[in-house]
């Protein structure tokens, strides 16, 4: 599924999030415009798209549809991974690798995230992605840095009536996440204090994810290292329902 990227050189977006999201949903919706009854991914699945009128590629605004410049630019490749908890090495080894990775689209269920669990395991999962990112910002070798990767939240599923909107979604994961790190610098700190090691402080630092000191999470502090973060609300639409996705269509054709 990597060869794909790498063969062809369309940028890549790559879907991240937790099992039951709606990230392959979201891919088939972008490849064919409907959506078929989904299973739980146990593989990565990678299609290549088109980016669907009326959005346009940031890079060809002056163009018009029709040119063949115009054209190239709208084609992109998704690449879906499984998001149980067990099968995320998938997403974990592209993004330890992103030569081709134009941005990161992190799919929750809108509806879900007000439940505590599905909130945490959101949240980890986030903070590892970002994590990432950062780290590879910070050990980067050149000064200028390797090309930053903007990260999209797509609060999917907002057709229910339990869903909580983008604005809510985002508040809420920037807390959890905020619990997430404080908890593994704790961990951290006390296996250092276990082992008694000697730079244990420097590895704290690595791992702690945004602005130093005692403040919360923003999602603002990833501007730092290079990432936006947007998070926008939609649906993939299912049945009868139209579906919106016109917000995170926006942002690829943004990244493009
Ligand atoms: P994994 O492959 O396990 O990581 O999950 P996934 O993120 O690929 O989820 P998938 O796309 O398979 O969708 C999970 C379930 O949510 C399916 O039953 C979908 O039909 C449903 N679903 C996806 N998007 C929406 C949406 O916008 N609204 C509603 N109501 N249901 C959705
Ligand atoms: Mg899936």
């Amino acid at each position: 599924y990597r060869k794909a990227a790498s063969a062809t050189g369309l940028p890549t977006f790559l879907l991240v999030g937790p099992s039951g999201a709606g990230k392959t949903a979201l891919t088939m919706l972008t490849e064919r415009g409907t959506v078929p009854t989904t299973h739980t991914s146990i593989a990565p699945l990678s299609i290549e798209a088109l980016l669907p009128s009326p959005h346009v590629p940031a890079s060809s605004h002056y163009r018009s549809p029709g040119d063949p410049a115009y054209e190239r630019a709208r084609r992109f490749i998704l690449l879906d991974t499984p998001g149980h908890g067990k099968l995320r090495s998938y997403a974990t080894q592209t993004l330890a690798d992103p030569k081709h990775v134009r941005g990161i689209i992190f799919v929750v269920d809108a509806a879900a995230i007000d439940e505590d669990q599905a909130l945490v395991d959101a949240a980890e999962y986030l903070h590892d992605v970002l994590l990432s990112l950062q780290k590879r910002h910070t050990t980067a070798k050149t000064s200028k840095g390797p090309a930053a990767i903007p990260v999209l939240v797509a609060a999917n599923k907002m057709d229910l009536f339990t869903a909580l909107p983008a604005s809510a979604v985002k508040t809420k994961l920037e807390r959890a996440i905020t619990a997430v790190r404080d908890g593994r610098a704790k961990a951290l700190r006390d296996g250092g204090a276990a082992l008694s090691g000697g730079d244990d402080e420097v590895d704290e630092e690595k791992e702690w994810l945004g602005e130093g000191g005692e403040g919360a999470f923003d999602f603002d502090h990833m501007r730092e290292v290079g990432t936006t973060v947007d998070v926008r609300g939609g649906c993939v639409g299912l049945g009868r329902s139209e579906g919106d996705a016109a917000g995170w269509w926006g942002w690829i054709g943004e990244q493009l």
